[in-house]
């Protein structure tokens, strides 16, 4: 089992992809981290709380960047709403899970303590990575790998080419991408073409409590454009790190736009070597969407609460 760091800001799918790798068998997670995003942090820690409550698994959480490095938080409430994961009622969280140390001090703790390197897989800003690197760089070597759900290898969510957990930290995302540590990137692009319909959503309801939560969350979704297909970003990322088959990966050098005001935090990807820069970067291409399709409902499905 690959020991495995969660960063994420839930987030209705943050919150499908963390319950896609809880009893992962080839996945350990020893922890998860908040980061401000698509809301603030106190409710991104809280939703992680939530999540795990409800699912009654004992993994820690820590509490993580409130703002980006640089600048202001700008939230996406639009799609997740004012809380994040409001349309599902969550019992009450319980705060034993919450860490005394901060994320980046509990993802030090985890990579110096483990004795195997340690995946950690980010669906929201790098901003918690950021400063992890900066501050710790005695970590680096105990990191296998930095699957990353960020970026686009063609159009953007919130400017014409900016995906949303770039853009929202652009400058923690180019040290990230700058940092020569072994990442995957899983666009955008990927996340809108495994989409999940409508009958997928009955399916994860009939499947109980669990796939009840999950199918609630998403009905409400991007304002619960349902018929449209069901994007699925951060559930994508996730299932890159247990079903690699599903997906096709180009090597290329990735950076980040951090100063044009047209094109902010757009993810440049050069597969052939045109900036004369060394390959960073496994670049996810394409997915088989009836394959995600089938993963996703059949794993969801199998989750018990505890
Ligand atoms: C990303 O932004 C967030 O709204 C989603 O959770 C996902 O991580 C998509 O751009
Ligand atoms: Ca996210």
């Amino acid at each position: 089992t690959r020991p495995l760091i969660i960063d994420t800001d839930p987030g209705i799918d943050d919150a499908a992809a963390i319950t896609l790798l809880v009893d992962e068998p080839d996945v350990d997670i020893k922890l998860v981290a908040s980061v401000s995003g698509n809301v603030g942090i106190g409710h991104t820690t809280d939703n992680a709380l939530k999540l795990l409550t409800f699912l009654g698994r004992r993994i820690p959480v820590a509490r993580g960047a409130a703002a980006p490095l640089m600048r202001e938080n700008r939230f996406a409430t639009e799609a997740h709403g004012k809380s994040g994961m409001g349309s599902f009622e969550f019992p009450e969280p319980d705060r034993g899970l919450l860490t005394e140390g901060s994320a980046v001090l509990e993802e030090r703790r985890v990579l110096m303590e483990s004795e195997e390197p340690v995946t950690i897989l980010t669906l929201g800003p790098l901003t918690n990575i950021a400063l992890l690197l900066a501050t710790f760089p005695e970590v680096r070597e105990r990191i296998d790998r930095i699957v990353m759900m960020g970026g686009s290898t063609g159009r953007g969510n919130i400017g014409v080419y900016g995906e949303f957990n770039i853009s929202v930290d652009p400058e923690a995302a180019k040290m990230v991408f700058r940092s020569g540590l072994p990442m995957t990137m899983v666009g955008l692009d990927i996340g809108r073409k495994a989409h999940l319909v409508a009958s997928d959503l009955d399916a994860l309801d009939a499947a109980g409590e669990v796939g009840t939560m999950v199918s609630s969350l998403f009905r409400s979704y991007d304002g619960g454009h349902i018929e449209e297909g069901i994007k699925m970003y951060d559930p994508s990322a996730a299932l890159a790190l247990i079903e690699p088959d599903l997906f096709t990966m180009r090597e290329a050098f990735a950076d980040v736009e951090i100063s044009s005001p047209l094109t902010m935090g757009a993810t440049v990807v050069d597969y052939d070597g045109i900036l004369s820069e060394n390959k960073n970067m496994d670049i996810c291409v394409d997915v088989n969407v009836d394959g995600f399709r089938r993963h996703f409902v059949d794993r969801i499905s199998r989750v018990r609460r505890r």
